[in-house]
């Protein structure tokens, strides 16, 4: 391998500009290169026909980010990481461009579906498993997008008018926790961050390479650098993809002095460094997995992310019970169960069917189509469809939203389903008492028209190929759901902060400032449709014997969850802190710890959680830097935000930061 001194200037311009669309520049062969693909929940790659058409090649679609994090086991996220490493593997792929950890602001956010939490410390622990899948199998990732990338609405110029203070605790954690995993490069995001181009933001990139100690290498999103020349002195390493013109004003720009060797060699070095790192990292890696055991894990992981978000005795579902199943997403396209954009998958199973997984599991199954996704799609054989709900035992609507509603370069344009779904779910439902709602889309959605006229409803969410198999256990109880939302579902938009705050003429200004999600929906008291980190279970749990036990700079938490029921199950515990008397402003509580457990019929487990001093910090705009008050703080364990089963108090008295 070269070091950046054996290089010429020319050559060293050339390396921070990329090769194409996918690859690093290697000079003809003369340098080692990598190559790069989409994307976070399956491999998007392209290739060329016979008679020259440009066609996706089919691979493993993985359930959505959003699923994941619903998963909450870091497990599943290793797992995930693991599977895609190895589709790399196959296709010669050096670095996947994920995982995205942009924070849910804004439940609209067109690309919610491909992050992971309205929480930075859910979103930054999964990403931080999921980056170690992957690079502990040979393959880098590109942790996207940095940032403060929380809309897709003219993204490539609007501004996110952010304090530091809300960057530090909100916008950049997940970042900092992923970082621990050590991604071997990071990916800038389109958007400004007050005011300049996320492409030369050197401030964010200091923090991200003297605090949170990155030392990959950075890339810009495609076609997000506007001024090569400021984004090289920022520490932007590789523009992508290759844009001649830039090229070109480069090369002008270093002729007239304006960029120094220090910059240009600083870039070119972590380039270098970067190929090095990655070609080092696959030594030795091979393939340990067929397909098929890869998309049976991409099924495992959909049914621990599927989320039982209401259950009025209907699930599980009866043996042999009839079952009328309606919608179109129960036979759904890949499109209706996924997200559009470079996240996009082409997939290798061909077919979902939903009715056919149900009949294969010992129901009397009937299916009508009868509305397809939006409202152009009329509620076709309503008739048909209503007086067959009204003879099953049990009717079950499948809705949702898609690639036509969710998706990259825009946002959502209303929290609610299409009218014609909502429909379909208000006239079945009146026909039968019994009905159960599953829900396939990539985000929260605004339950209110319809949610009281159902006795459940089944989260789906874009569960990927594996999503017929995996709901179809669900409803007849040969999976236990143990999902839980990585995202509040308000009631509707009005309630939402994000959607109340200032954004007009390129500026978004993010006034609702730690405000985000339950934080802000715990501090005001404000009533949600399912709160973050709720999901229900076919067995139920008991809570007992807290103690928070403080020892140098770590409080260690323990407690006991019982399974009081007769069914085996898996619970997901949620630690919150909240400090009792601050200084000053805090959100009600915040989420600092969780673990998922399994736990046996009438068995009894002891969970222990450790929170390190930074669980009760906040970053002090009086002095640069995170502090621990000394005082009271409450350590809250729940079964979701709104559940809190035990409390404890512990006295800090000492600033350990
Ligand atoms: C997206 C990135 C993606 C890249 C390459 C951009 O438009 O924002 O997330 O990795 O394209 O496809």
């Amino acid at each position: 391998m070269k070091t950046v001194k054996e290089l010429s200037t020319e050559e060293k311009l050339r390396l921070i500009c990329g090769k194409g669309r996918w690859h690093t520049e290697d000079f003809g062969g003369k340098l080692p290169n990598v190559m790069v693909a989409d994307g976070p929940m399956g491999l998007r790659m392209e290739r060329y026909t016979e008679d020259g058409k440009r066609e996706a090649i089919p691979a493993v679609a993985y359930p959505a980010i959003q699923l994941l994090a619903n998963t909450w086991s870091t497990e599943c996220a290793q797992q995930m990481g693991k599977c895609l490493a190895e589709d790399c593997l196959e296709r010669g792929v050096d670095i996947l461009l994920a995982p995205g950890v942009n924070i849910k602001r804004d439940p609209l956010n067109g690309r919610n579906f491909e992050y992971f939490s309205e929480d930075p410390y859910l979103a930054g622990t999964m990403a931080e498993n999921y980056i170690d899948g992957l690079q502990s199998h040979g393959v880098g990732v590109c942790l996207k997008h940095f940032c403060a990338n929380n809309s897709e609405y003219d993204r490539l110029h609007q501004t996110s008018d952010v304090d530091e203070r809300t960057l530090r605790e909100i916008y950049y954690v997940p970042f900092e926790i992923a970082c621990k995993a050590k991604p071997v490069s990071v990916m800038c995001s389109y958007n400004r961050v007050n005011g300049t181009y996320a492409a030369e933001y050197k401030k964010g990139f200091d923090a991200l390479r003297g605090d949170f100690g990155f030392d990959g290498a950075i890339f810009s999103d495609w076609d997000a650098v506007r001024d090569r020349t400021a984004s090289a002195k920022a520490g932007l390493d590789i523009e992508m993809p290759f844009n001649e013109k830039n090229y070109e004003k480069l090369v002008a720009d270093y002729r007239a002095g304006k960029l120094s060797d220090e910059e240009l060699d600083a870039c070119a070095e972590r380039v270098l460094h970067l190929v090095a790192r990655c070609k080092e990292m696959r030594k030795g890696k091979t393939v340990s997995s067929t397909e098929k055991e890869r998309r049976r894990e991409a099924k495992r992981i959909a049914s621990e992310g599927i989320v039982l978000l209401k259950n009025e005795g209907v699930l599980p579902l009866a043996k042999g019970q009839s079952v009328f199943v309606c919608g179109s997403f129960a036979k759904a396209s890949p499109g209706q169960l996924r997200g559009g954009g470079s996240a996009c998958v082409r997939w290798v199973k061909e077919k979902f069917d939903l009715p056919e997984e149900l009949s294969a599991r010992g129901f009397a199954v009937d299916y009508e189509k009868a509305f397809l996704i939006n409202d152009t799609g009329a509620w076709q054989n309503a008739r048909t469809a209503v007086l067959k709900a009204g003879r099953s035992d049990v009717n079950v609507v499948c809705v949702g939203t898609g690639d036509g509603i969710e998706y990259e370069d825009g946002d959502r344009k209303t929290l609610r389903l299409p009218a014609v779904q909502e429909r379909a779910i208000l006239d079945t439902a009146a026909q039968n008492p019994n009905t159960v709602v599953v829900l396939f889309a990539g985000s929260a959605i605004d339950v209110s028209a319809w949610v009281d006229r159902v006795k459940a409803v089944v989260y789906a969410g874009f569960t990927g190929e594996g999503g017929d198999e995996a709901i179809a256990d669900i409803l007849a109880g040969i999976t236990v759901p143990s999902g839980k939302l990585s995202e509040t579902f308000p009631r509707s938009l009005q309630d939402v902060p994000a959607a109340n705050t200032y954004k007009r003429a390129g500026v978004t200004r993010y006034q609702d400032g730690l405000d985000v999600g339950y934080r802000y929906y715990d501090t005001y008291g404000v009533p949600v449709a399912f709160p973050f980190g709720h999901g229900l279970s076919y067995a139920s749990f008991a809570y007992s014997g807290l103690r928070a036990v403080r020892k140098g700079d770590t409080v260690t938490v323990t407690f006991e969850i019982e399974n009081t029921s007769k069914t085996a199950g898996k619970e997901v515990a949620q630690v919150y802190v909240r400090e009792c008397a601050p200084l000053v402003y805090r959100p009600f509580k915040e989420l600092k710890g969780y673990a998922k457990a399994a736990i046996g019929a009438g068995e009894k487990k002891t969970v222990r959680i450790e929170l390190p001093m930074r669980a009760f910090a906040h970053w002090s705009a009086a002095s640069d830097a995170w502090e621990v008050t000394e005082g009271d703080y409450e350590i809250l364990v729940g079964s979701s935000s709104a559940d809190i089963r035990l409390r404890a108090k512990i006295t800090l008295t000492e600033q350990q930061l």
